[in-house]
């Protein structure tokens, strides 16, 4: 990525119209931030598996409004370059007025655009989000605030019912005015297929090589986070092994007297 102007919503949608891939990551504060923004990737996202990696819990559902108030405010501080999106959390968007109020509150700490999960479903909190000038990332597939009623992480798109119902929430997704659609978890034909029919870009997670662009949790890819290993990940770093043997050099040279 040379291009180091600003990345808008606008942008990301070109770079599907050119044909250039969109590696997104994740970033909770600002040291991550500063160095992906430094690196080229052109969309961070404040997501909220916060509450898995750093945060400690079980699963997304546990993260507030609060939290990710806290960790928006901090990325931002990094002034990336990049578009900085802030996932909405489990129950900060039941409702169109909720929704907004809350989109306003993210965007306020910072953020650039914001994510939510679901697709017909949240037509009308997408849409009073969008009328609100907020730029708006969709999230189809298996959607990680659900876990809990589906029982795991369960692979979508292997059933044409399934297919069709993700292709009818793309497309009203891009109606309503989405600049983009996270995958995550949808087999790779049906996403290659969604992929085709919107013109915005579609951003996959576990979901394949056709989409058009690639997002990964960051402590996954750099091996921060080494108790769970989402089997998609390309690992790309033993930060926590190397961590570790850092930390037992610099204790032998304390215990040593160096
Ligand atoms: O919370 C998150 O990290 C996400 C993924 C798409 C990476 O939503």
């Amino acid at each position: 990525m040379i291009d180091r102007e600003k990345i808008t919503p606008d942008k990301i949608i070109a770079m599907k119209a050119r044909g250039e891939r969109v590696p997104s990551l994740t970033a909770y504060d600002y040291p991550i931030t500063r160095m992906l923004d430094e690196a080229g990737v052109p969309l961070i996202l404040v997501g909220d598996s916060l509450g898995m990696v750093v945060l400690g819990y079980p699963d997304t559902t546990y993260v507030t409004m609060e939290d990710m108030e806290h960790h928006v405010r901090a990325c931002s501080r990094a002034k990336p370059k990049a578009l900085l999106v802030a996932d909405m959390p489990y129950g900060s968007y039941a409702n169109t007025s909720s929704a907004l109020e809350n989109a306003r509150r993210l965007m306020d700490a910072g953020a650039e655009a914001v994510k939510a999960e679901g697709g017909r479903d949240i037509i009308p909190q997408v849409r009073a989000i969008i009328e609100e000038g907020i730029p708006f990332l969709g999230h189809l597939g298996m959607l990680p605030q659900h876990v809990r009623e589906e029982g795991g992480y369960k692979i979508k798109g292997r059933v044409e019912t399934e297919v069709n119902a993700l292709l009818a929430d793309a497309k009203a997704l891009e109606q309503a005015g989405a600049f983009g659609i996270v995958l995550e978890l949808v087999l790779a034909e049906p996403a290659q297929k969604i992929t085709a029919a919107v013109r915005v870009p579609t951003i996959g997670i576990g979901s394949g090589r056709g989409c058009d662009g690639q997002i990964l949790v960051t402590y996954d890819l750099l091996g921060m986070f080494p108790w769970f290993k989402p089997p998609f990940v390309k690992q790309m770093l033993r930060t926590a092994e190397l961590s570790k043997e850092a930390v037992a050099g610099w204790m032998n040279s304390v215990r040593s007297g160096e």
